[in-house]
């Protein structure tokens, strides 16, 4: 028996981390997911690799259902729209694993413009809060959906990725770190709000994931960049980058009713890096 007989929602799921998240949803058993990125042709290469993991798995009979999304979430009304189209598919949405987002522009307060703040802040932050808040929204008004062993089911899971650079600093990043560290209050937030409306009380539960240095396309492409990650790499206990796939697993695991009562954390998976 699957963990996840509901729908899934991934955004940032054309690379990286979000890709390997949704990917882990089919894996694990999830047919319903819909993957949501600005970059179409990323979302293309993830749906295609989704439908191979069917392929390859000779046990599973039910049909792999996938919805790409094009939505860009500096757009409010794209991620209004990504909500809905997935509701109009399925009827209700999960597993909701908000991983879109940018590095920042790696350089002190004193050298960032006004407009690179603005980029980094309404993506990582307003981005992330406007598709919680969608996601949030639905998941109040929807049927609670049986655990796997008889605990008390739940309206929704919603997983925002921040970052180890939510939790501490590092140079030339403030713009990046503020960010982060926004995506972590607001999460806790979220999940302490108990009034009528909110969701707690609704078996919905909200809490982060904050990556340490992970192997993708946002830390790899630029080789001064990659140069710039190596002390953070040093620094954590365990010297290496993770994968994006332990990441996934995180997610997985707090979107599981496996971590029923796990509410309002944030999960940081960087080898150590905080607390060195
Ligand atoms: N890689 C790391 O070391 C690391 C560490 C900590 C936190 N994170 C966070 O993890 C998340 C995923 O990062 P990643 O490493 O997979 O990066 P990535 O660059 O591989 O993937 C990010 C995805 O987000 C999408 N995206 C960016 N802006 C968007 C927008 N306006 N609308 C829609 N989609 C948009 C991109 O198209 C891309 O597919 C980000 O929020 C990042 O800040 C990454």
């Amino acid at each position: 028996m699957t963990l996840f007989p509901g729908v899934a929602l991934v955004t940032g799921a054309a690379s990286g981390i979000g890709r390997a998240t949704a990917i882990a949803f089919a894996v694990d058993g999830c047919r319903r997911i819909a993957i949501c990125d600005r970059d179409l042709p990323g979302l293309e290469a993830t749906r295609a690799l989704i439908i191979d993991i069917k392929r390859e798995d000779a046990d599973v009979d039910v049909e792999m259902e996938v919805e790409v999304l094009q939505v860009d979430i500096l757009k409010e009304d794209d991620i209004e729209r990504m909500v809905r189209m997935t509701v109009r598919r399925w009827g209700r949405v999960d597993y909701a694993v908000n991983a879109a987002g940018i590095i920042g522009n790696n350089a002190p307060s004193t050298s960032t413009s006004s407009a690179q703040f603005d980029l980094v802040t309404n993506i990582n932050y307003r981005g992330c809060w406007l598709s919680s808040r969608a996601e949030l929204a639905q998941m109040v008004g929807q049927e609670v959906l049986p655990s796997h062993d008889g605990r008390p089911g739940e309206r929704g899971s919603v997983v925002n990725i921040a970052s180890q650079l939510g939790v501490v600093g590092r140079p030339n990043a403030p713009a990046y770190c503020a960010s982060k560290a926004a995506v972590i209050g607001m999460t806790r937030c979220d999940a302490i709000d108990t009034d009528e409306e909110q969701y707690s009380k609704h078996n919905i539960r909200v809490n982060c994931v904050c990556p340490g240095v992970i192997a993708t396309p946002m830390t790899q492409g630029d080789a001064v960049f990659r140069k710039a990650l190596e002390p953070a790499i040093d620094i954590a206990p365990m010297q290496r980058m993770g994968t994006a796939q332990e990441i996934a697993d995180a997610c997985l695991f707090l979107c599981s009713s496996k971590a029923s009562f796990v509410q309002g954390h944030a999960l940081v998976v960087d080898g150590g890096y905080v607390i060195n």
